[in-house]
């Protein structure tokens, strides 16, 4: 194996080299297959606990951490958004210090990113963003890690994401750019406030690894996409918005027309929760080029790779 990773953070889907990133989808196929053979619990964190704070609700950011740690003999503490009070109740910096004393990890969901960023700086162990109001790289690494097994080499494929240029498609700019996936992103007028943020870097990434990257408020633009991925219209924090959005995100709906104007093979993907009937038809979600669900599951052995690798060196 390349070099270690013990004691490293996930904060940005930039923190990792292309090499890296195989890496990890190395070890989350090998973590997978174990589970699949029966033989997924391990006692490789034994003894050791994640510290999982959150400021936004969860189900599968939670359920794949606690899943992950138990199946690789470690455990972790939950922390719900009345519990801890960070940044309120005492600073995101006393948070990390107390906490890197008592804990092996730190996974935080958080609204501003900066106090991601903020409690890496301080703790002392290794810190993973599990969704920032910026960046969301647990799912991006999930997802192409998805997208790897379902079609095997990735550099040249046509990722198209349609919606709200948020968290998730950032981290999805920043992934695609990094692995050599052309990438488009169809969004409303204006509805781009988190890709504009990561695109500089991204462009960079993507003179590196020969990646096209395209931004357009048009539909169409599916045409030839291997992959089409949506998300919600309203992120969470959004809620006021939701119904303003929804009038005018209406055109961008990822529905059986949208579809077929892209590759006959087309891969549909959503990293849930899905509002069906919104950004996702129920005939899409549920349909024959779905892999919604395969996407979900792969949190849990994408993310146990990183807890193996930052934690407990892989072994
Ligand atoms: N995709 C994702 O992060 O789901 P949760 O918000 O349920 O954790
Ligand atoms: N963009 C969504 C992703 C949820 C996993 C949000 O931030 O609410």
């Amino acid at each position: 194996m390349a070099r270690s990773m013990k004691g490293r953070s996930l904060i940005s889907s930039a923190d990792f080299s292309a090499e890296e990133y195989q890496m990890m989808f190395e070890m989350t196929a090998d973590l997978k297959r174990r589970v699949k053979m029966g033989e997924g619990h391990t006692q490789i964190l034994r003894g050791r606990t994640l510290a999982m704070i959150f400021e936004k609700p969860s189900a599968r950011t939670r359920v794949s951490f606690e899943v992950g740690m138990a199946q690789l003999g470690g455990h972790a503490l939950y922390l719900s958004p009345n519990d801890i009070g960070m940044g309120k109740r005492e600073s995101t910096a006393d948070i990390a210090r107390v906490f890197g004393r008592m804990c092996d990890g730190i996974m935080a969901r958080v609204f501003e990113h900066e106090k991601v960023v903020e409690l890496a700086k301080y703790a002392g162990v290794p810190v993973i963003n599990g969704l920032s109001n910026d960046e969301h790289p647990c799912q991006s690494l999930a997802d192409l890690y998805t997208i790897h097994e379902q079609r095997g080499d990735l550099r040249g494929l046509h990722l198209v994401f349609v919606g709200d240029g948020n968290n998730v498609a950032a981290s999805l700019l920043l992934t695609c750019a990094t692995l050599g996936v052309n990438m488009t992103v169809i969004h409303p007028n204006g509805y781009d406030v988190e890709i504009k943020k990561v695109e500089a870097q991204a462009r960079q990434l993507a003179e590196g690894s020969k990646a096209t990257l395209n931004f357009t408020t048009e539909p169409d633009a599916v045409r030839g996409a291997d992959v089409i991925y949506t998300d919600v219209w309203a992120s969470m924090g959004q809620e006021a918005e939701a119904e303003a959005r929804a009038k005018l995100f209406a055109p961008y709906q990822v529905n059986s027309e949208l579809v077929s104007k892209a590759d006959r093979n087309v891969l549909v993907m959503h990293c849930l929760p899905a509002h069906r009937g919104s950004e996702i038809t129920d005939e899409v979600m549920d349909g024959p080029h779905s892999v919604v669900f395969a996407q979900a599951e792969n949190r849990l052995h994408a993310q146990k790779s990183l807890l193996a690798l930052f934690i407990a060196n892989g072994q």
